[in-house]
This record gives structure tokens, sequence and C-alpha cells, in this order.
């Protein structure tokens, strides 16, 4: 288990751990839902699986802890997510990995698939984890700086769970993922190599102070992931999986996967109560691969 709570000095540039990090055992994915066995984790570096670490399976208790059994899919209340109403004028790239509005998703894979962020930094927050996973592209680096110092003003301790995530490591952790619980399983949960958020730098995971329901369904009922959902779009952040959305993002609710689009876009996405970046950019719904 790497676990530095301490912040760092300075928010430094570190392309060397992405050489260190290249070694380490695969990192955390966001995990496990609701409705699947899934692994466990006490923190990010635990709960990796990997070839050599297969994830343990959830507890009944930890899957009694969601708010209900099964993530039904949306109903016909629930806003469809290619909505023209919905939509705005994209300014910004949706498809260039390096735009804070690319989207990425099942039916949208990064192009070029190998993509390293430019200007992966770590940030001065509390870290739960080391190497490459420390890392986020320097805007959203600095977000998460100013998003982690006002929870911890009201008293909320958040901690840099999984960041950065390279196409190499995202191999192992899904794979991992595939070997414990079956692929179908599996694809509700991480994403499949060359279609995650964290290669771009701008997404990361959030966990909670003491370590509580880590990349759990109860997670989303900790004190870290009830401010995140209240106050991250202040900071240019969404919960990237919300809620009852799988059908249109292609995964179950990931109450502490973060991602940054800025801060006027995610405030009007929370004034418009838009759930999904699908939607909000009028993107079809991505709920299996192509
Ligand atoms: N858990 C998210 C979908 C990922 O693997 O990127
Ligand atoms: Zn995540």
């Amino acid at each position: 288990m790497q676990h530095n709570p301490q912040p760092l000095p300075s928010r430094r540039v570190f392309a060397s751990l992405l050489t260190a990090g290249a070694g380490m055992a695969a990192l955390a994915a966001c995990t496990p839902n609701n409705t699947i066995p899934s692994p466990v984790a006490a923190n990010a570096a635990s709960e990796v699986p990997s070839a050599s670490a297969t994830p343990s399976v959830a507890t009944p208790s930890a899957a009694t802890t969601e708010p209900a059994p099964v993530e039904p899919a949306p109903s016909s209340d629930v806003p469809a997510s290619t909505a023209p109403s919905h939509s705005v004028a994209p300014q910004h790239s949706l498809t260039d990995p390096a735009s804070p509005w690319v989207v990425v998703n099942k039916h949208r894979p990064l192009a070029p698939q190998d993509f390293v962020p430019a200007d992966l930094v770590q940030p001065r927050v509390r870290l739960a984890v080391s190497g490459e996973a420390s890392l986020l592209n320097s805007t959203t680096a600095a977000a998460a700086e100013k998003m982690f110092g006002a929870a911890a003003a009201e008293g909320v301790i958040m901690t840099l769970a999984s960041g950065y995530r390279s196409y190499s490591t995202q191999v192992t952790t899904y794979n991992g993922y595939v070997a414990s619980t079956g692929q179908a399983a599996a694809d509700r949960a991480s994403a499949r190599p060359g279609h995650s958020e964290h290669q771009t730098g701008w997404s990361f995971d959030i966990g909670d102070g003491a370590g509580a329901c880590s990349f759990q369904p109860c997670f989303a009922e900790q004190p870290a992931a009830v401010w995140a959902k209240a106050n991250a779009h202040k900071f240019g952040f969404v919960v990237r999986y919300p809620w009852m959305f799988h059908d249109t993002t292609g995964y179950f609710h990931e109450s502490w996967h973060l991602r940054y689009i800025g801060v006027e876009a995610a405030t009007d996405m929370a004034t418009r109560g838009i759930a999904t970046l699908e939607e909000y950019f009028g993107l079809e719904a991505a709920p299996d691969y192509l």
C-alpha cells in the first residue's frame, strides 16, 4: 500500500514518475458498483486489480449500503442523452484529449490511443497514492488544489485516490477486473484500455480522509462524496458517472470519479440539472462498446 497523506511542498512536473509508475502495480480503477461482485479497497493501491493480485469480491454488507440494490435504466422522466435543447455549442474540442471538453466513452476512444498529457504534475493535495496515479494535468491539478482546500476549510477531508492512468496501466487494471468479475461486469466498472478518462489527466477519484468505503457504493454517503456532489462544480468538476445514468455513460454510479470541464460549464450543468457530458454536449448515449 502506498499512502502519503502529506502534501508536497510544491507542485512540480513529474515526468520521472511516469517511468517510476510504470513499474508499479496497476492503480485503482474507478470501480465497484451496486449490482455486481466487485473489488474492495481500503485504499487505491490495495484495491488494484493486477495479474498478480486479483481483487477480492465485495462483501454483502458493502452491497447493501447502496440506496437501491439495482440501478434501473433511466426512465422516461430522465432527459434523453441527446436532447438537443440541452446541448451547448462547443467552445473546446470534444475529441482532442488535451481539451477540457473531450468526451471519452465507449463510443469515443482516445485518439491517439496512447495519448499522454504533456503537462502532468502532482497536485498539492492529500495523496492516497504515489507514482503516476498521483498526477493530473496542470489545469486539473490547480482546480483540485482549490477544491480540496475549500473542502478542508469546511471540515471535509478528501484524498486523491487515483489520478492519471497510462494506457498500459489501464490494460492491467481492466484485465484484473475481467479476471475477477467477468467481462460484462468489468465493462460496467472499468474502461477498456484507450477508453478511460483517467488517461487524459482530466479525471481523478477521490477518497475519504479515513479511507471509508473507498471505491465502493457506500462512498456516496461519505462526507467527501456528499461535499463533492454539492460543490465540485464551483471548481470546474462534475461527477462523471452519476446515479441511474449507466445507460448513457456506460458505467454504474461512481461517486468518487470527478472530471474537470471548467467552472462555467460545470456550473451550467449543475444549474440546469444536466447529469452527463453526453447530454450536455448533445452526444449519443454510450451504454456499450460498438
Ligand atoms: N472507472 C472508469 C470508467 C474508468 O475505468 O475510467
Ligand atoms: Zn475514476
